[in-house]
């Protein structure tokens, strides 16, 4: 065959990283059959839907089921019905969002690698550690990216101190994926002030936002005149348990450049997606109701035991770690200063505990593991136990 294949295909990894991790746990699984291997490895939920999505669902699937109920696609930029859903839950923290700035989609995950459609050449900074989606995406559409470099001693939070007074595509995510830790009003408010100072773009990665305890930004325009400066990318997987479902929406704030990239997104959209269907939908605007809000913090509330658990054990071995407080992940050095490969290693051979290896995260995450607080109460308690006694 004479076609020539995208060549930035060879600047990343073969495998995304959680497919890498879930093979090799295979193997392990598969080599050790006598001992069941846990996962505290990819970021997925094991609570089963709020029953108040449940219901909306049966109904709306009921409703499709019906000629006069039925519904084919669905509107440009989602159901007006959730976008309002979506806006209220905004309300709730002092956010004025505008449904028609909001576009609803499958997943952070596709709206993060989707957005470098509408960017142009401005240079995009990334977190290092950085979830991998934000990388790999930016590499496959070409983008200039550079990194911020997070330091131990912030919780591996990116500042903008340092940088030229020069527009920039800033990416952050809090709570953080991987490091778990969150950005405090103040960390918040000095990424929008350089912002608004210098003509730059955040992207804030929110998809964790469910997990934040009081006194801190819940989202990004609770800062104010964020909305000049800010895209904001939300999520039912974690705050709901949608993985298997698929569920997220994007804000773009008209205030911000005149409206542009709220068309360019509103562009993009009706070109490569079509849609989030109508039982999901439903499914979705339960999740925001108040009986969805107190199922889904009851939820939040296991996975915040889990993460108590696993914080617990660390500070007992005196391993120091970030996260665990307003987010489901847990990241903490390797056992003697050991590479995050070998230590993921060690402790799925050792202990049939399956970690995230944080050099997958970028070359800051090397030397750390990242754990995850969504497995089930008995798994994590059988995790910690073996951990126990591998962890020194
Ligand atoms: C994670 O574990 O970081 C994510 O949930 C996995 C993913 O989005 O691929």
């Amino acid at each position: 065959m004479k076609v020539e294949w995208n060549p930035r295909f060879r600047e990343i990894d073969d495998t995304y990283l959680f497919a890498k991790t879930a093979a090799l746990a295979r193997a392990c699984a598969a080599k050790h059959p006598e001992r069941r291997v846990i996962s505290l490895g990819i970021g997925d939920v094991t609570r089963p839907l709020p029953s108040v999505a449940v219901n909306a669902m049966m109904n709306a699937a009921r409703e499709m089921g019906e000629e006069p109920s039925f519904r084919g696609y669905p509107p440009d930029g989602g159901y007006p019905f959730l976008r309002a859903a979506i806006s209220a839950h905004y309300r709730r923290f002092g956010a004025q969002v505008s449904v028609d700035d909001i576009f609803a989609s499958d997943g952070t995950k596709s709206d993060l690698g989707n957005f470098y459609d509408i960017l142009g050449s401005t240079p995009v900074l990334l977190s290092n550690p950085v979830y991998p989606v934000w990388r790999d995406a930016g590499i496959l559409a070409g983008a200039s990216i550079g990194f911020l470099t997070g330091r131990p001693e912030n919780g591996f939070l990116p500042t903008p101190e340092g940088l030229p007074d020069r527009p920039f595509v800033i990416c952050l995510c809090s709570p953080n994926n991987p490091t778990g830790s969150a950005f405090t009003y103040d960390g918040l408010g000095a990424w929008v002030s350089f912002a608004r100072r210098t003509g730059s773009l955040i992207l804030m990665d929110a998809a964790y936002s469910a997990f934040v305890g009081r006194g801190m930004p819940r989202t990004v325009y609770e800062i104010e005149g964020a909305e000049t400066c800010a895209v904001e990318f939300g999520s039912f997987s974690k705050m709901a348990g949608f993985t298997g479902v698929r569920c997220s929406w994007t804000v773009v704030p008209h205030a911000l450049d005149g409206g542009i990239p709220r068309a360019l997104g509103a562009r993009r959209q009706s070109t490569k997606f079509n849609g989030v269907g109508y039982i999901t939908a439903r499914g979705a605007e339960a999740v925001l109701s108040d009986g969805g809000r107190v199922q889904c913090n009851a939820n939040i509330a296991y996975y915040r035991e889990n993460a108590g658990m696993l914080t617990d054990l660390l500070t007992q071995k005196g391993i120091p770690f970030t996260g665990g407080k307003h987010a489901p992940y847990v990241w903490f050095r390797t056992p003697r200063g050991t590479s995050s490969m070998q230590a993921f290693t060690y402790l799925l051979e050792e202990a049939g505990v399956v970690s995230t290896p944080g050099s997958g995260f970028g070359e800051a995450g090397e030397g750390y593991l990242r754990l995850t607080a969504f497995a089930s109460h008995a798994d994590t308690q059988e995790a910690v136990s073996r951990l126990q006694t591998v962890l020194c």
